[in-house]
């Protein structure tokens, strides 16, 4: 961890971590990662039937972060990216969880590296809409705007990310509520059909 500088007066050196410009991936310290498979995401996917017949070992998505300070420090950032399979749950594009921050105004940059998805984004009017996202795509997620990743495409989609270190994630209300539209392909192409309540 990066607490200060104290001993690198007139030092020059590597920097403790990398990025891969063809990957997205990050190498090097403080890199934490996690994977969601299909067992994990129970109750995410709107048809229930087609995910019982799916195998619970199926990974849907991985994430890596790299964590300078730690969660809920003011003031840092971290830099990670987010890799979303090919797949469907139906006719439903595999998705990420999807949360607004647990401090909601705090923004976020997404960026797309590699493959193809839409970014679904929800504001707290529950209003739902979406971005392409391609390689060379930038988002800027505002505060209070719910957001998810799905890979529409046939190889996994690669976005990186950057976030405040006390942005902090409220998965809370999209559990309860979800997302008020959900991506499916239609007739060959994505559309965000809203969900009837
Ligand atoms: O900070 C972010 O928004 C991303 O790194 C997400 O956490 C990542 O895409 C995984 O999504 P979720 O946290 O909704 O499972
Ligand atoms: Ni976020």
């Amino acid at each position: 961890m990066i607490t200060n500088s104290t001993g690198l007066h007139l030092t020059i050196t590597d920097p403790p971590q990398t990025l891969e410009r063809e990957t997205g991936l990050i190498g090097g310290v403080s890199v934490v990662v996690s994977r969601k498979k299909l067992k994990d995401l129970q109750g995410l996917f709107a048809d229930r039937n087609a995910y019982t017949l799916l195998d619970p070992e199926t990974l849907v998505y991985s994430v890596q972060a790299h964590m300078p300070v730690d969660e809920g420090t003011p003031g840092g950032l971290f830099f990670g990216n987010t890799i979303v399979e090919p797949g469907k749950v139906g006719n439903e594009y595999f998705i990420t969880h999807g949360h607004f921050h647990a401090n909601a105004d705090r923004a976020e940059y997404y960026w797309g590296v590699k493959g193809e998805g839409i970014l679904i984004l929800m504001d707290l009017d529950r209003k739902t809409w979406g971005e392409r996202v391609f390689p060379g795509s930038l988002h800027y997620i505002p505060g209070n705007v719910a957001h998810r990743l799905a890979n529409t495409g046939p190889i996994p989609l690669t976005v990186g990310a950057c976030w405040h270190s006390d942005a902090g994630h409220n998965y809370d209300e999209i559990d309860m509520n979800g997302f008020s539209a959900r991506l499916y392909e239609v007739e060959g192409s994505p559309r965000l059909v809203e969900v009837c309540r």
